[in-house]
């Protein structure tokens, strides 16, 4: 008999296109891992609402960008299963059912949601939706019963969430309906911001986009934040938090070839421009295929929606059959 696949899920907001952090913090890990799992990629458009109200327009205008994103790095969705969140209504309802089996306190209590609310100055007015949005991640887990959940640090509370929330349905049915998932922490360090922020994000004006045009990648480069200090080409400089070694780290393959220019940069002698230079068509090369990729796909948006709609029926399927089970589990299948 063949082993099961792992079904591995992750997902993004559809709050912008991606960007070079995606890139190196997950994307290109799910180019690798649709080879060897079942992996549903999930444009949560629902879950950028809950942080978004007003912004409708925007939220749903990026689903299409994002899947470019994904095409463009090499996400195939002959491999992969791309869903689009707001079009299968199953996560939805059992969201609603989730809620029942988790108290408000203990959502105030994720230290994700904690940290996200103080970002955004929900102290006094949170949307409702926004406070419930771990359980509708665990409903998307749960709904594609995927045991493997890609994340970052900032996310490992959402996964204790969910697999409380399994073990607290399943209790509480009296069967092992829901299925429990476990983390796959990412090793790769996070890419920081041009601005030698701990994170690049598009909101602080610190990315570079995955669909940048060679002049923009330039002068990105050129921005970035490197040694304050180092003012001199002969004098010694600091490679620690200097962002350009942040990105040969994540993007150069011959690491040979960065533990030189670390030492010449330390010993002094080696100037930021030149250095920049050498990140730059390192950048370059690495981006023009997928810009080229891009725009590609781009020119056939009708070909992109198509996709969506095709891995989201194929989503949808599997997600009614987790709710079918959870429904009959509570008792909730009248007319079967
Ligand atoms: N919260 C995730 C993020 O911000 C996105 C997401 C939504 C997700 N639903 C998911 C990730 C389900 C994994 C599984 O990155």
């Amino acid at each position: 008999m063949p082993v099961p696949r792992r079904v591995v899920l992750s997902g993004d907001h559809t709050t912008g296109p991606l960007h070079l952090g995606h890139y190196a913090g997950s994307l290109k890990a799910r180019v690798a891992l649709q080879h060897h799992a079942d992996q549903v990629l999930l444009l949560a458009d629902l879950q950028a609402l809950t942080d978004n109200a007003g912004r409708h327009h925007k939220v749903a205008a990026n689903v299409v960008e994002v899947a470019l994103d994904y095409l463009a790095v090499g996400i195939d969705p002959a491999l992969s299963t791309i869903v689009v969140q707001s079009q299968v209504p199953e996560l939805a309802e059992l969201t609603m059912l989730l809620m029942n089996l988790v108290t408000v306190s203990r959502l105030e209590r994720n230290p994700t949601i904690k940290e996200e609310i103080r970002l955004r100055g929900f102290e006094r007015d949170m949307p409702a939706g926004f406070l419930v949005y771990p359980v509708s991640q665990a409903a998307d887990i749960t709904a594609f019963q995927a045991t493997v959940v890609p994340v970052g640090n900032d996310q490992l509370p959402m996964i204790e969430q969910t697999n409380e929330l399994v073990r607290s349905f399943n209790a509480s049915v009296g069967a092992d309906v829901l299925v429990e998932c476990a983390a796959l922490l990412s090793s790769v360090p996070r890419l920081p911001g041009l601005d030698g922020k701990a994170k690049m994000s598009k909101s602080l004006g610190n990315a570079i986009a995955l669909a940048a045009s060679p002049d923009e990648i330039r002068a990105a480069v050129r921005s970035m934040y490197t040694d304050p200090k180092h003012l001199r080409v002969d004098e010694p400089g600091t490679v620690e938090g200097n962002v350009v070694f942040a990105f040969f780290d994540a993007f150069e393959t011959d690491t040979g070839r960065v533990e030189q220019l670390k030492t010449h940069y330390r010993r002094g002698g080696l100037g930021d421009s030149k250095l920049k230079r050498e990140l730059e068509d390192r950048l370059q090369s690495l981006m023009a295929p997928i810009r080229e990729r891009r725009a590609r796909f781009g020119d056939d948006r009708a070909a992109v929606l198509s996709m969506l709609a095709q891995g989201t029926r194929r989503g949808r399927e599997r997600a009614a059959s987790t709710l079918g089970a959870v429904k009959r589990a509570l008792g909730l299948a009248y007319f079967a």
